[in-house]
């Protein structure tokens, strides 16, 4: 047995042990320090009835709600932006692991789930739902848990003037736009919204692309064979330009302007767990193909469509962060250093400290 076998095994054996115990004082420490705040139902652990459910509220993607998918140990629901100060005081000074969830949409789950192996705790967002509506700047400031029913209400006493225009293709009110966005046939009426449920899940897995370069026939046919080759891959193409090429690279961190033709977006979904591996390899497969044609050093990926394959913290060097904010990778992480030197705020692709 080579020696790094051998630390490996002991790691293994101890790893149930220390981990259970952590657990426990996770929750025990971090309840006791946030016992000040006074607010029933705020926290929860496994041991709570009600802990599965909330868990899954809001965690969209199938692939991150399985058994085996690693759970926090406590979500903590704050009410106000005191309790997400405390919480995030108690959970740095005890040395606890944060996971931050507002609509539980990333896309690896990265909000409430965690390949990193250490036990972990979410603050979830969802009961933070104020409005506030300045008439005087024409603005909406939506607190990051509020969902179209609370909008709903507010467009409909503070905006009844942004029903769309009848030179519009459709002419529907706001609203209803987001039935027609998504999907639901006419008949079924906008209270449906107020269930605040995703209106499916599925189990998923997407790449993403920038083009730079027309796609030439000869590389579009090839493309054809492949996706026909499988089931499922699906691209979406979004055409860029515009006010997008006008706006510099460096202005905020989303740097995929001046040159970019489209986006792509990969997407592979199913329905049945078993058929995971195939699924994902198909989509890798399709993505390998397109490297001639996408962009290249960096080849650019949009953050939005989070992909791990691309490399992680801890697993591979640091091209993938190269890849979501281009040059302004280097600013992203100096900014991270001068605020965040003890890298307390961490997931598999937050942005890493200087060496
Ligand atoms: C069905 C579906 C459709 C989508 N369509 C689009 C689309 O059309 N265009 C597009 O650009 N994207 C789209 N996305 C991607 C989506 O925009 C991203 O996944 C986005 O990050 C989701 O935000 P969230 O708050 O729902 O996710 P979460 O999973 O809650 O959070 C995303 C990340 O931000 C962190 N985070 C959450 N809240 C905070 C906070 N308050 N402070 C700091 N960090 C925080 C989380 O820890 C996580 O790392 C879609 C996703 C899905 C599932
Ligand atoms: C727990 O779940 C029950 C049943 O769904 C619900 O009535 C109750 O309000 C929930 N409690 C909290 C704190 O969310
Ligand atoms: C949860 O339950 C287990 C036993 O089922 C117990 O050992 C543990 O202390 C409980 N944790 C909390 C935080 O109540
Ligand atoms: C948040 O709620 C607590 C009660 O739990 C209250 O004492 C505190 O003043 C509130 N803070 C804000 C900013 O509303």
């Amino acid at each position: 047995m080579s020696s790094s076998r051998f630390v490996l095994f002991l790691l293994l054996s101890l790893a149930p042990f220390s981990f259970s115990h952590q657990k426990a004082q996770i929750q025990e420490t971090f309840h006791e320090c946030l016992s000040n705040i006074q607010t029933p139902n705020t926290f929860f652990t496994p041991n709570d009835t009600n802990f599965t459910q909330i868990l899954k509220s809001r965690a969209i993607n199938l692939k991150f709600r399985t058994p085996s998918t690693p759970k926090p140990d406590a979500i903590f629901t704050p009410l106000n932006e005191t309790h997400i100060q405390t919480a995030v005081i108690c959970a740095k000074k005890l040395g606890i692991h944060l996971r931050t969830r507002s609509g539980g949409h990333d896309y690896e789950g990265l909000s409430y789930t965690s390949v990193m192996g250490r036990p972990f705790v979410v603050i979830d967002l969802s009961k933070m739902q104020d409005v506030n509506v300045d008439l005087a700047d024409n603005s909406v400031w939506a607190e990051t848990g509020a969902t179209i029913d609370r909008l709903v209400q507010i467009m409909n006493t503070g905006f009844p003037e942004l029903g769309l225009k009848k030179e519009d293709c459709f002419e529907m009110s706001w609203i209803e736009s987001v039935m027609h966005i998504m999907e639901y046939p006419k008949i079924v009426p906008p209270s449906v919204l107020l269930e605040r449920k995703p209106s499916f899940l599925n189990y998923f897995k997407a790449k993403s692309d920038f083009v730079r370069e027309v796609i030439p026939e000869s590389g579009l046919e090839g493309m054809w064979k492949i996706m026909l080759e499988d089931e499922s891959p699906l691209m979406i193409w979004n055409p860029y330009g515009g006010i997008m090429s006008k706006i510099p690279e460096s202005s905020i961190p989303f740097p995929h302007r001046n040159g970019v033709l489209f986006k792509v977006q990969y997407v592979s979904a199913w329905m049945d767990p078993a058929m995971e591996d195939k699924r994902v390899s198909e989509i890798r497969k399709v993505y390998d193909y397109m490297t001639t044609y996408v962009t290249k050093s960096p080849r650019e990926a949009y953050v939005n469509y989070r992909d791990l394959d691309i490399g992680m913290n801890g697993k591979s060097d640091d091209s993938w962060g190269f890849k979501y904010f281009k040059d302004n990778f280097h600013t992203l992480r100096k900014i991270k250093t001068k605020f965040d030197y003890s890298n307390f705020f961490s997931h598999e692709q937050s942005i890493p400290l200087i060496d």
